[in-house]
C-alpha cells in the first residue's frame, strides 16, 4: 500500500477527454490529475492509423514525464487504433476504453446497438467485433459521425446545428433495429442531449466513462487517495485555446485558467 496520493494522466484528441476526467474526479476527488488535450491536432478520427500511434505516443510519453502512476487513454480512437502497439511501451498501467464500452453496451441492449465513433474507430471495427464474440445474438452496426466533433470543440453541443448533425447521422439507421446507443468517442456525451431528443425514449443512450473511472479505481487500489476536497487537475494542451476553456468551464472544471501550453514540436 502506498502512502501518497496517485497521479493519473488522461489523453485526449482535445476536449473529449474531459467526460471521462470529471467520472475520475467524481469518483477519486483526492487524486492529482494531468490531462493531456492534443487540441492543436484534434481531430484523430480521419487520420491514418500510422498518424494516430505517433501522435498517441507523444501525448502519453509526455503524460508518463509528469510522473503519472497510471494513463489512461480516453480517446476512443486511440484506444481503437493506437493502445494495442503502445501498451507495452510503458512501465505503468495504460488503461483504455474499449473494454468499457463493450461492457456496457451487452449489459444494456437487448434488440441491437448502435455504436457512433470517428471514422477511425468504425473503420477498426474493435467494438463491432468485441461485441459480437460476447453476445453473437446481438445485432450491432457502427456509424461513423465525425462532425460531433468539431461541434462539441466549438462549444456547439447546445445549439441548433448539433440536432440539424445529430439528424445528418442518425435518420439513415432508421432501417435498424435498435435499443441502445453505444457513445463510442470521448466528445459524444457532450453532444448526448441532441442525440437522446432525436431517437425513441426506449434508446438507451451509453456513456461508458463511469466504468472506466470504477475500473482505475480498482487497479489504484494500493494507494491512499488523499482527502482534499478540491481536486488537483493540470491541464495541458497542444493549441492555446479559448474553446479549450469554455468547455471545460462550461463542464465544470473551474481551475481552466491553469493550462499549460505543450509545443508539439517539442514532443
Ligand atoms: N476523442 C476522440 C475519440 O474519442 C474523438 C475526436 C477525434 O476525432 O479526435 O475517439
Amino acid at each position: 500500500m502506498s502512502m501518497r496520493s496517485p497521479r493519473i494522466g488522461v489523453f485526449d484528441s482535445g476536449v473529449g477527454g474531459l467526460t471521462v476526467l470529471s467520472k475520475l474526479v467524481e469518483l477519486m476527488p483526492g487524486a492529482e490529475y494531468h490531462y493531456f488535450g492534443d487540441t492543436a491536432r484534434v481531430p484523430y478520427g480521419g487520420r491514418a492509423s500510422e498518424t494516430i500511434i505517433g501522435y498517441s505516443r507523444q501525448g502519453l510519453n509526455y503524460l508518463a514525464s509528469m510522473g503519472a502512476d497510471l494513463l489512461v487513454v480516453a480517446c476512443n480512437t486511440s484506444s481503437a487504433i493506437a493502445l494495442p502497439t503502445l501498451k507495452g511501451m510503458f512501465d505503468i498501467p495504460v488503461i483504455g476504453v474499449v473494454e468499457d464500452g463493450v461492457g456496457v453496451a451487452i449489459s444494456h441492449a437487448r434488440r441491437g446497438v448502435l455504436v457512433l465513433g470517428t471514422r477511425a474507430t468504425v473503420k477498426s471495427g474493435v467494438y463491432q467485433h468485441a461485441i459480437a464474440v460476447q453476445r453473437p445474438d446481438l445485432p450491432v452496426r457502427g456509424v461513423a459521425c465525425p462532425l460531433f466533433v468539431p461541434v462539441v470543440e466549438e462549444g456547439l453541443a447546445n445549439a441548433y446545428l448539433a440536432e440539424e448533425v445529430v439528424r445528418h447521422y442518425l435518420q439513415s439507421c432508421d432501417d435498424f433495429d435498435y435499443d441502445a446507443i453505444l457513445l463510442g468517442c470521448t466528445h459524444f456525451p457532450i453532444i448526448s442531449t441532441a442525440i437522446r431528443n432525436f431517437v425513441n425514449k426506449d434508446v438507451s443512450v451509453l456513456d461508458p466513462s463511469a466504468r472506466v473511472a470504477e475500473r482505475v479505481r480498482t487497479i489504484l487500489s494500493g494507494f491512499s487517495i488523499s482527502s482534499r476536497d478540491q481536486p488537483d487537475i493540470h491541464f495541458h494542451v497542444t493549441d492555446a485555446s479559448e474553446s479549450f476553456k469554455s468547455v471545460a468551464s462550461m463542464m465544470g472544471f473551474s481551475n481552466v485558467d491553469q493550462v499549460t501550453h505543450v509545443d508539439v514540436a517539442g514532443l
